[in-house]
């Protein structure tokens, strides 16, 4: 059973491309003029994206693109398909088949990322599970803004629920007496959000259960148009109890060189199928990233290491500066030659809330994990587990320590030295792939002005 990819009618015999979406390959049926159905290829009933059931004989076969075909003894056209159907032989680009959200896993390409996808995702949890680590679900509508970016969507029933309701006008939201939106006479009695991260969620039950981790869907209204976000996205967040920096480095470094050798071995067909078709060498860097060493450097070398270079870049660097995806991939890319590099110990003014101060009063025991093509894997840290630091940072940040109270209290009762970082999982599928847009690594992008499918 299947849908037929294409279909040649010669004089006596006509072959059938067929795909389950098992694997890559088609099963080619080979009928003739004999074989029980033949009249619903002759009346159009069997045409390209048609479902079909098909009961043959497996046989060597004659042609030299595959070892077996099916010669066909009956054919039944489970669902004919529309002539309109937009899923021809003939290439499309991918920014066409964004347009086809629906239709597009029927393509080679859109399987083959759908199955890496999924053994991604199972190689993720393996690795975990065989480690000792904990699942922890996180929720997705929070109050708290663990990045403190102010990159959040707002989750409200005030605009009663239906579709027709949201087309309507906004009179009806209750205000209070400032003219401000009462958020009392809202579902959650406060603003809600959906997360961008669970972190803080997986920081309290790591300090329960030791190593824990996530692994589920963020989301950031961020309104960046580029090849590496999306506004939803699923996010890994291993959380390590009793761990500094370099375990948290350590647990990155294990984790990916895991999960690229699960499908370097798993998934072989498609593999070959990126290597040839999306870019070339894919399995000889992914087979390097899985045995070699990953570079590391503190932020400052990584800026006087940028700061030398001689290439001219965009976005012009000092020290304090984020990085830029130039900057991170020229140092991959062209400093070490695609290895994985790790930068740790960046400026605490351009880090989150909760990482952990260093010595020197300046920088955060802070990594990022990055990697040619994408640029930053993964983002992580050690925890600032002392309260006076914490809340002292809190105050700097003029965050309100109030709504942080029982993050607080986590510092409060029974604090550990801990650690964790979050991978965003789109950007590995990327990795694993080649695959040059994100939008191309996830079923449904969401991104600005589309939510369609
Ligand atoms: O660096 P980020 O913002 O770190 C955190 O959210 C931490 N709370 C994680 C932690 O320590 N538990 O995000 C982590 C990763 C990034 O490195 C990137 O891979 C991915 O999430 N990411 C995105 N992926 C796709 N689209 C976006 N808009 C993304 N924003 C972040
Ligand atoms: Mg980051």
């Amino acid at each position: 059973m299947g849908w037929v990819r294409t279909l040649r009618v010669q004089s006596s015999v006509t072959f059938i491309e067929v795909n389950d979406g098992s694997c890559l390959s088609n099963m080619q049926c080979v009928m003739d003029l004999e074989a029980e159905g033949y009249d619903q290829v002759e009346t159009g009933l069997v045409t390209t994206g048609a479902s079909i059931w098909v009961q043959g004989t497996v046989v060597k076969s004659q042609g030299s693109k595959q070892k077996v075909e099916l010669k066909v003894i009956k054919i039944v056209a489970v669902g004919k398909s529309d002539p309109s159907y937009p899923i021809q032989k003939k290439r499309v680009s991918r920014e066409f088949l964004r347009t086809k959200a629906h239709l597009r896993p029927r393509t080679n390409t859109f399987g083959a990322v759908a199955r890496v996808r999924n053994a991604l995702a199972y190689a993720t949890h393996k690795f975990f599970q065989e480690n000792g680590f904990v699942w922890v679900s996180s929720p997705i509508i929070t109050a708290s803004d663990c990045e403190g970016a102010g990159e959040q969507f707002c989750v409200t029933t005030l605009i009663p629920g239906s579709q027709e309701a949201a087309n309507s006008p906004v009179d009806g939201i209750p205000k209070t007496k400032d003219g401000l939106i009462d958020w009392s006479q809202d579902f959650f009695g406060k603003p809600a959000f959906l997360t961008v991260s669970g972190q803080l969620n997986a920081e309290t039950y790591a300090t329960a259960l030791s190593d824990v981790y996530t692994f589920g869907p963020t989301f950031r209204a961020e309104n960046s148009n580029t090849s590496r976000h999306l506004a939803e996205f699923w996010m890994i967040e291993p959380e390590l109890a009793f761990a500094d920096l370099n375990d948290d480095m350590a647990c990155a470094t294990a984790y990916l060189q895991y999960v690229v050798r699960h499908v370097l071995e798993n998934c072989k067909e498609d593999m070959e199928f990126f290597n040839t078709w999306i870019e070339k060498g894919i399995i000889d860097r992914l087979s390097d990233v899985a045995e070699k060493d990953f570079v590391q450097l503190t932020y400052t070398d990584a800026i006087e290491l940028l700061l030398k270079a001689k290439k001219k870049f965009e976005f012009p660097l000092e020290w304090g500066c984020d990085l830029q995806s130039e900057h991170e991939r020229y140092i991959t890319e062209e400093v070490f030659g695609g290895c994985p590099v790790i930068i740790r110990d960046y400026p605490k003014d351009i880090k989150a809330f909760y990482m952990r101060q260093n010595d020197d009063g300046k920088t955060v025991a802070a990594m990022d994990l990055l990697v040619p093509r994408v640029g930053e894997l993964t983002g992580g840290s050690q925890r600032e587990e002392r309260l006076e630091y914490l809340e002292d940072r809190l105050d700097e940040l003029k965050l309100n320590k109030q709504s942080f109270w029982w993050y607080l209290d986590l510092r409060r009762y029974g604090s550990v030295p801990h650690a964790g970082f979050g991978l965003g999982f789109e950007r590995l599928v990327q990795f694993a792939t080649g695959i040059e847009n994100i939008r191309d690594a996830i079923p449904f992008p969401r991104v600005p002005g589309s939510a369609e499918f």
